[in-house]
């Protein structure tokens, strides 16, 4: 049988509703900025209990987007070193400079103690990214310790698609939030983003940057250093009718987690990553924690070759202090970044995972482990 380590779930009904939308959209020549996005900025609003929504061309853009509204030019942002590349990636491009935090390892999400550790006379934002989906219960310490210095918090909910704290959703807990629609994403547009905020000043610096800066949509003139980040018509299609799953594909995504919670939870060693009280998350990924001195790739390479069963991607093997291109932004060890990125593994989760599959992952998972410690 085996499991693979991402699957995309598109019914039927679902990809019959996508070609006619595109059809339609061939047919009118509205191929962007158009009634989908629009469409899919307010369904995805709600969807989070948010005010606005921008949809853009990619996660990154997002980011890229918020931060330059926000103006960081030649000044410091906080990022947990725990993220991907284009959290930094997008504060870079926006003039900011990175300053890498270490991370909880309850939560792989930035602590209050190590974001004091992190702020410096001139942050202009701190990053919060939801790592797999989980937000930490800290979220309104880390709001508060920002707000009493009048920094903005910017969330990465890259993977927080649905996911809340105490029923409020991610992308609402800070000034702005920015999401992903990557294709291995809980929901998917193909590519894209989207930006949730409660400005409206920041919904319409979005707009303007989203458009290669420009002051409208019919003028040529532009007052904002934006690019073409804006979502296309099929895209947006493409994200609204995916979007219609998220609750269901968040329900199967944390039975599943349920399950492996209570199958790791009888070995001995290998430590999962659990959910706080409060929060609920959409499982994006299911990150554990391998016994110290673990061959990673090796525990990999024995739960493929053995039982079919492909781990999906970490997050993340490296932090981001000790990546090549982020280099001349070190400035020192981060001991629990650099262990949790080291040691994990994440299981696979579908949106449309069967309970065979995932007796086999544990199967996988609990023969190997039980062999490497053994
Ligand atoms: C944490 C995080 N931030 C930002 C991004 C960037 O999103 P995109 O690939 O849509 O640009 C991703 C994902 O791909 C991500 O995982």
């Amino acid at each position: 049988m085996g499991v693979p380590a991402a699957r995309i779930v598109f019914d039927e009904n679902d990809r019959a509703t996508v070609a006619e939308a595109v059809s339609e959209m061939l047919a009118t020549g509205a191929l962007t900025l158009g009634p989908w996005t629009e469409r899919f900025e307010q369904s995805f609003a709600a969807e989070h209990g948010a005010t606005h929504a921008v949809a853009v061309a990619s996660g990154t853009a997002a980011l890229e987007i918020v931060l330059r509204g926000l103006d960081v030019r030649d000044r410091d942002v906080v990022v947990p070193a725990v993220t991907f590349y284009a959290t930094a990636g997008a504060i870079l491009h926006a003039g900011g400079r990175p300053v890498f935090a270490d991370v909880d390892p309850a939560t792989l999400a930035l602590g209050p103690d190590t974001l004091e550790a992190a702020l410096t006379p001139d942050t202009a934002a701190v990053v919060l990214v939801h790592i797999g989906g989980l937000i930490t219960p800290e979220v309104d310490a880390l709001r508060a310790i920002c707000d009493a210095r009048g920094i903005p918090l910017v969330e990465d909910a890259a993977h927080a698609h649905g996911s809340s704290y105490l029923g409020r959703a991610a992308g609402t807990f800070g000034t702005a939030g920015a999401f992903s629609f990557y294709p291995t994403k809980v929901t998917t547009s193909g590519e894209g983003g989207m930006i949730l905020t409660e400005s409206a000043e920041l919904r319409d610096e979005a707009r303007i940057h989203r458009d290669q800066g420009k002051g409208s949509f019919t003028t040529n003139h532009h007052v904002r250093l934006g690019a073409s980040w804006r979502m296309s018509e099929p895209n947006a299609a493409i994200g609204t009718v995916h979007l219609r799953r998220l609750k269901e594909f968040v329900e199967t995504r944390r039975r599943v987690a349920q399950r492996y919670d209570a199958a790791l939870g009888a070995l001995d060693g290998l430590t999962p990553v659990l959910e706080p009280a409060g929060s609920r998350g959409n499982y994006y990924k299911y990150v554990a924690l391998l016994p110290p001195g673990t061959d990673r790739a090796a525990f990999k390479r024995a739960v493929a070759e053995e039982y079919d069963v492909r781990l999906s991607g970490e997050v993340y093997d490296l932090p981001l202090h000790l990546q090549p291109v982020l280099a001349p932004y070190r400035r020192e060890a981060l001991p629990i970044a650099e262990d949790v990125c080291a040691r994990q593994i994440c299981l696979p989760v579908h949106s449309d995972m069967t309970e065979d599959e995932t007796e086999l992952v544990i199967e996988a998972v609990s023969a190997v482990h039980r062999r490497s410690t053994g």
